[in-house]
């Protein structure tokens, strides 16, 4: 079996990280997601492996490289435009030939991982095999429609859903669902949607299975679910200290502390982790923060939020919570006259004063 890993695509809701990032490549506890779909994979024991890339793809090679820290072979497959999933698969057919694959959204963090999946879709050898979830807001999704056992059908970010089961973003296929996305038209937004391929499958009597994930699933497409995807892997992590932390400063439960790091007077909470190269000082860190390499933090409070590498932080009067910081951002207390808030923010940022 192969895998094809979707990596392309405009990550809008992630602006303005996604400006200058792939969104692929945004830590979650300090790993960047795309790494959990490809260890995944490879858990499954599936070690070939196409990745669709768009117009972030140096950035997605750079991280990834031909996959041999992963134990995989990595092949990249440049797409021109995001023109929507079923496209991916379409121009993924030469790396595909007629073997079967499972198709994972770059996006998207599955608990459990895809083992059990794998082999269930070996052993039965349907045409298509689903994964489903219950979700508040299947209008964000694609929407499976069932009769008892069966899919009667899957409509893609339906206004009116006629269920709760949401589409997760892991397939697997047969070659059969290249005659599917060979034969479906764009839809309203102008991509071509797995979901209508699938859809194509059943009404051509091809069987398609399905099964509900029983862990947790996230696709990580909006901050507050890459927030919640990142309180999800934080739940899991063991308490571990490599770097340096001073006698007046003290650490409670599940925290990592990575080498090369300083905490001086400070308070880390779990769970929570801190990468390479790091300052905190006179600062609390608190529960379900992931803080990624050479950023410094100063008599400031933080909780509950991600900080991407070489960020700077000092001086915060309020506590920082709920939030995404980008690479190299500075935020500090200004002291000077005229008393004021002064910005300079990219184009789509977001923030919230006091
Ligand atoms: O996460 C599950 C959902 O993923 C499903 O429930 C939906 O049925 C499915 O259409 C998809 O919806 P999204 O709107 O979340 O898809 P998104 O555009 O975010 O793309 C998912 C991943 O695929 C993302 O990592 C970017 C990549 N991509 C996307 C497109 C449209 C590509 O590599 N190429 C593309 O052309």
């Amino acid at each position: 079996m192969k895998a094809l890993v979707l990596s392309g695509g405009r990550a809008t809701r992630l602006r303005p990280i996604t400006h200058t990032s792939a969104k692929q490549l945004v830590p979650v506890a300090n790993k960047p997601i795309l790494f959990y779909a490809l260890e995944a994979i490879r858990d499954a024991g599936i070690t070939d492996i196409g990745i669709i890339v768009g117009h972030t793809a140096e950035e997605i090679k750079a991280a990834v490289g031909d996959g041999e820290r992963f134990g995989v072979k990595v092949t990249y497959i440049p797409q021109e435009a995001p023109l929507g999933l079923a496209h991916a698969v379409k121009i993924a057919e030469p790396f595909i030939k007629d073997d079967r694959f499972v198709m994972f959204l770059g996006d998207n963090l599955i608990r459990d991982g895809i083992s059990e999946v794998v082999s269930r879709f070996q052993e039965e050898s349907p045409n298509a095999h689903i994964m489903l979830a219950r979700v508040r807001n299947p209008q964000d999704f694609g929407v499976a429609e069932l009769n008892g056992t069966k899919v009667l059908r899957l409509v893609e970010k339906p206004k009116e859903p006629k269920s709760d089961l949401a589409l997760v973003g892991v397939y697997l296929f047969d070659s059969t669902v290249f005659e599917a996305v060979n034969a479906i038209k764009p839809s309203a937004r102008g991509e071509l949607e797995i979901t209508d391929a699938i859809q194509y499958l059943i009404e051509k009597q091809y069987t398609v299975h399905w099964h509900l994930v029983s862990g947790w699933w996230k696709d990580t497409g909006k901050l507050e679910d890459m927030l919640e995807a990142n309180r999800l892997v934080l739940e899991t992590i063991e308490r571990r200290i490599d770097g340096e932390v001073d006698e007046s400063s003290q650490i409670d439960g599940r925290v990592v502390v990575e080498k090369g790091t300083q905490v001086v007077n400070s308070v880390i909470r779990g769970p929570a982790i801190v990468g390479e190269g790091c300052k905190i000082e006179n600062s609390y860190i608190g529960p379900f923060t992931s803080i990624y390499n050479r950023v410094k933090i100063t008599s400031s409070e933080v909780e509950h939020s991600i900080i991407l590498e070489d960020s700077c932080i000092t001086d915060i009067g309020a506590r920082i919570e709920d939030s995404l910081i980008g690479k190299n951002v500075m935020v500090a207390k200004d002291n000077g006259r005229p008393r004021a808030y002064r910005f300079m923010l990219g184009d789509n940022s977001d923030v919230s004063v006091i």
